[in-house]
């Protein structure tokens, strides 16, 4: 990367930062990994524990080694706390409790409200007594799926009141994929909401729900309780005629209004003390192969990481007003909407609606109208939003803004930097951060006024996090180059298992390289030491930040009757990053015909979201495979963007396929 390609922070911004040089970042780097209690003890001390760990041996102990026995990482065993009651009783112990926690901004312009920390802390109680009055006790799993409305967090937090594992599931995920997890959880509770506006679009999420639960009870999974979030009639409806015939059905044995439920419960909850080591939350994630894994996440190095990791990434002061715009149902929702600026008494935005409603500027406007400091949001919506030009956006001042940040892809320099020219006007810091549902917090991102930036490069390490490339045979790979991005030691903030499933934890990401944590990333290393991520080295796809993995997609299409063989692979898309191009081979005699394309698209949506839709379905006589039957994704890939430049096929069992393929590919 030539000079040139390297912006310097702002000056202004450097002299008011946390962490204002590359020095002082380098020197706090080296305490925090040679010494982690020393720096992560600062932190500490801001939190109440009920307990406090014993001593330095506690702080922090691990194996990353498989052959020395089974992995495993902790810290400050032994410490009890509550994170709910450091999120709200302690801020308002300390003075913030008329403080705006969240400023809500509704789907339709005109529904907005806001929430102070005093009323936050009474609904979590109300809720918390709410759910156990429905017998939810410590350790209990309850779901989530819910719009971006208040009660999502007052849900999460009333969890971690109670000690209760929040489970919460995208409400853009189909009634099979949250059967699906609601039964590998068990969970005993489901909360959602009657429905939800997603721009004009209206989304029956009961109706999803109460599918779901048929489906998790013919998988053996009773959930006893649904609780029900009564929320589009309470707002504006963008097309009142869909509200018509919007329906709820409730069962009397089964589910119960929120509102009813809220109504008798008291303002006040003893929370739970819990160990450090105690789960918090699981949130599942794809895995390349099988079902999708239960992320898990503990108490205490849970807090310490997404509270620190808020403040500097973001370089959060009092009177900030920071937004994300991530749903909470991603992990960015969980750390950054949630809990990590909530731990350090933040005031923020929270928002239901789409970039695109009532108009292709309502990010902009609402940035001016809430005058927000902090904006993070993804790549694939920064790219759509280029799409309308610069003119949306330059009808606003976005004068309040000072950093920008990126996550959930590598972003493409061309939006870095139309993001750092036309919407932060080159005064602000972009943070490009680089981190995964498993790392439970940023691990790889630059520092606002502090690092010069690289447009494309996520750049260095977080405190306390050693990134390493390792070559294919596992031997690290110094200096300038490339390989695949490893951790050789644990963060507070990092996965600890598998819901259910240590050995699938140890496996996926252990097993490759026995002593480090394997990312399934690739990343190489400038000349200056910059980190540069690749993307997925696995069967793994990143579609508008969205994961997931080609054999979930494939497994879905082959359920189709008519489908023989189906073999899924990423084609670039200038938008969504990455897109599904899927090769269908028929049964015998059965014909390759639009309906066959549409079932399969519809298929896909159903059994795991509409997100997952396929943007190409083509017809493949046969696969490319080698001798032993190996697909050779390689060469699809290849097709799939029509470069006739394959490479060696010599090791297909038939390399005719090859020629068929592209002459089959869709006109379009
Ligand atoms: C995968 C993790 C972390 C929250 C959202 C996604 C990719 C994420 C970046 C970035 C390049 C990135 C990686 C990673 N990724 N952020 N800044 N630059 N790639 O969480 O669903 O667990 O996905 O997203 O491939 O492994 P996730």
């Amino acid at each position: 990367m030539p000079e040139q390609n390297i912006f310097q922070p702002d000056s202004k911004l450097s002299r008011s930062s946390y962490i204002s040089s590359i020095q002082q970042y380098e020197e706090l780097y080296k305490l925090s990994i040679d010494h982690p209690e020393k720096f992560w003890n600062n932190v500490v001390k801001q939190f109440h524990w009920e307990t406090p760990h014993a001593d330095s041996k506690s702080f922090m102990s691990y194996n990353f080694d498989i052959s020395k026995g089974p992995i495993s990482i902790k810290w400050m065993e032994g410490a009890s706390t509550n994170i709910c009651y450091n999120l709200l009783d302690r801020n308002i112990k300390n003075g913030h409790g008329d403080k705006i926690a969240f400023y809500w901004e509704g789907n339709h312009p005109e529904d907005y409200t806001r929430f102070t920390y005093r009323k936050l802390l009474e609904e979590v109680c109300r809720f918390a007594n709410v759910l156990k009055m429905h017998g939810v006790n410590k350790g209990d799993r309850v779901a989530i799926y819910m719009p971006m409305i208040m009660e999502t967090p007052i849900a999460m937090l009333a969890c971690s009141r109670i000690g209760a594992i929040h489970s919460i599931v995208f409400a853009g995920f189909s009634s099979d994929s949250l059967a699906e997890r609601m039964k590998d959880c068990k969970a005993k509770v489901l909360i959602t909401s009657d429905g939800a506006w997603r721009g004009e679009k209206l989304l029956h999420l009961k109706q999803i729900c109460d599918h779901a639960l048929e489906k998790a009870q013919e998988l053996g999974h009773h959930v006893e309780t649904c609780i029900v979030v009564k929320h589009i009639h309470r707002v504006t409806a963008p097309k009142p005629e869909l509200i018509e015939d919007f329906s709820v059905e409730m069962r009397d044995d089964r589910d119960f209004w929120w509102n009813d439920e809220m109504e008798e419960a008291e303002p006040s909850c003893y929370p739970e003390w819990t160990s450090a080591e105690d789960p918090l939350f699981m949130l599942y994630t794809s895995g390349s192969t099988g079902k999708p894994k239960g992320v898990l996440h503990t108490t205490g190095g849970y807090l310490l990481y997404s509270s620190t990791t808020f403040k500097l990434v973001f370089d959060y002061k009092p009177g900030d007003v920071y937004w994300c715009t991530a749903d909470i149902g991603w992990i960015t929702g969980h750390t950054y909407v949630v809990y990590g600026p909530l731990a350090n008494a933040a005031t923020s935005v929270m928002f239901e609606g789409t970039p695109f409603y009532p108009d292709n500027d309502r990010f902009w406007q609402v940035i001016d109208k809430y005058k927000v400091t902090q904006f993070y949001t993804a790549p694939t919506a920064i790219r759509s939003l280029m799409t309308f030009g610069d003119e949306p956006a330059l009808k606003h001042n976005l004068d309040s803004l000072k950093i920008l940040g990126s996550v959930g892809e590598p972003i493409n320099p061309e939006a870095w930097l139309w993001y750092y020219k036309i919407i932060g006007k080159e005064k602000c810091s972009i943070v490009d951060t680089f981190w995964q549902t498993e790392t439970g917090g940023h691990v790889i991102t630059p520092l606002p006024g502090c690092t010069p930036m690289k447009p494309g490069s996520a750049s260095f390490p977080f405190f306390g996090v050693k990134p390493m490339l390792l070559d294919e045979g596992g031997k690290e790979i110094q200096g300038e180059g490339e390989g695949y991005l490893v951790f050789s030691q644990p963060w507070p903030g990092m996965m600890r298992t598998v819901y259910n499933d240590h050995k699938r934890f140890e496996q996926t990401y252990f097993s490759k390289f026995p002593g480090y944590y394997c990312t399934g990333d690739g990343a190489k290393r400038d000349k200056d030491g910059y980190l540069w991520i690749t993307g997925r080295i696995d069967d793994m796809l990143n579609v508008s930040g969205h994961l997931m993995s080609t054999a979930e997609v494939e497994a879905v299409l082959t359920e189709h009757s008519r489908v023989s063989e189906a073999a899924v692979v990423s084609r670039p898309h200038p938008v969504k990053g990455e897109c599904l191009y899927c090769f269908i081979t028929p049964n015998q005699n059965e014909p390759f015909d639009k309906q066959l394309i549409d079932e399969l698209k519809v298929l896909v949506r159903e059994r795991i979201g509409p997100f997952a839709q396929p943007d190409a379905i083509q017809h493949a006589p046969g696969l490319p495979k080698t001798r032993s039957g190996k697909i050779m994704r390689r060469i699809l890939r290849k097709v799939a963007v029509n470069d006739r430049d394959v490479g060696d096929i010599s090791t297909l069992a038939d390399e005719n396929i090859v020629e068929i393929l592209f002459n089959n590919r869709p006109s379009k």
